[in-house]
């Protein structure tokens, strides 16, 4: 059995000594996290509610200005050199690390922010494909950087807007705000309850004796992205049906579980079903506040095993290993509440769980999901941590 909680790289000192090795000279640091989502899933493309964490699994940006406008970008985990002019016409896609980077300069620029050439080394430790955002931990910290060394004031809204264009435009991957905006905003010890509408987010403190736990199942299914675009669409018909008794509807952020009941003759099945995901989760993710608020821990498990039955069963993004790893989790004292998070189909599952308890149910999730599975997972005991910020 790995020792438990696993070591991991000082990712900041990689991104330090690897700029000294590749470019030299003065640089500044820039480092944004990954995240957790506590219960909000596949709700921020329809406009709705959210609860991330920013967890301390992060992303670093070395950087220094050029006087040209060319950017010179080193990834220490691939080894690989890139350089791209900030000039148009810009490049295309490469489909690989790079995108991330580029795709957010050019959202920047896109957004109105002209920015200075600059040497980049690009390090990271979110495991890459777990679910857990090192897609957002490497725009955000990306972007910030880029920001500062030309000499921009950091908006952290605006920062995390771009961010998503990139991925949506540059990228190519459909997704909501939740990731970029929690890697900009995050907040120590906290969660942030996000509208995903008006980007009004609401800090609640993560209760001092509840550890998150995030197991990751070691699996990533294909076709991950094709179904999360496909499940976005899917919704966005929905709309479009229910709109014909709902005039002037523009997303399922504005559908009552009471009206999806009345117009469900209106959908095929799976619309509906899916529907029902959406409007169901967006009342379990304000009930969570709620819950988390008075401190009632037996609430939050039951509305985090609520989402989890309705990822697998009416959303469908869910896949045999997560939901092994959730029945795990269920069955073992100590576990406040456990399910699926981020877009689904491999990746992680996120626990709450009691202080005292979390690494022994950190060993006893990773035996009993080898025993039942094959594949030795990987646990990791995160804090909930600041968004992006300057390292000295
Ligand atoms: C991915 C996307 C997010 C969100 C989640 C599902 O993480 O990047 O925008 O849609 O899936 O909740």
């Amino acid at each position: 059995m790995p020792p438990f909680p696993q070591t991991r790289l000082p990712v900041t000192d990689v991104a330090r000594q690897t700029f000294a090795q590749v470019f030299g000279g003065p640089r500044r640091i820039f480092r944004a996290p990954g995240r957790v989502n506590l219960i909000g899933e596949h709700t921020d493309y329809n406009l709705g509610f959210v609860m991330p964490a920013a967890v301390d699994l992060y992303c670093s940006v070395a950087i220094a200005a050029r006087s040209d406008r060319e950017l010179h970008v080193y990834s220490a985990h691939f080894a690989e050199k890139l350089v791209c002019d900030l000039e148009p016409p810009h490049p295309s896609p490469r489909g690989d690390w790079s995108d991330y980077v580029i795709g957010t300069a050019i959202a920047l620029e896109n957004s109105g922010f002209e920015l200075r050439g600059a040497n980049l080394v690009v390090s990271g430790e979110v495991p890459l494909g777990s679910g857990l955002s090192s897609s957002a931990a490497i725009e955000v910290s990306t972007g910030a950087a880029l920001l500062n060394v030309s000499g921009h004031t950091l908006d952290r809204k605006q920062l995390a807007l771009a961010c998503q264009s990139a991925e949506n435009e540059f990228v190519g991957a459909r997704c909501g705000i939740m990731d970029q905006f929690i890697s900009a905003h995050g907040q120590a010890g906290h969660a942030l309850m996000l509208d995903c509408r008006s980007l009004e987010a609401t800090s609640l403190p993560i209760p001092s004796d509840v550890r998150l736990l995030v197991s990751n199942t070691g699996v990533k299914h294909q076709h991950a992205a094709g179904e999360y675009n496909a499940r976005r669409r899917q919704c966005e018909e929905g709309v479009r049906l229910l709109s014909s008794a709902l005039p002037g509807l523009q997303s399922l952020r504005d559908v009552s579980a009471a009206q999806l009941e009345q117009h469900k003759r209106l959908l095929p099945d799976l619309t509906y079903k899916l529907c029902r995901h959406v409007v169901t989760e967006n009342e379990r993710v304000l009930q969570m506040a709620d819950s988390l608020v008075q401190g009632n821990l037996a609430a939050v498990g039951k509305l985090m095993a609520d989402s989890h039955r309705s990822l697998r069963n009416d959303y469908e993004v869910s896949c045999a290993e997560l939901d092994i790893m959730v029945d795990i989790a269920a069955g073992l004292p100590g576990v406040i509440g456990a399910r699926m998070t981020g877009g689904g189909f491999g990746g992680c599952t996120v626990n709450l769980v009691e202080g005292r308890a979390a690494e022994s149910v950190g060993r006893e999730l990773m035996a009993q999901y080898e025993a039942r599975t094959g594949i030795r997972p990987e646990t990791y005991i995160l804090n909930a941590t600041d968004g992006v910020t300057e390292v000295t």
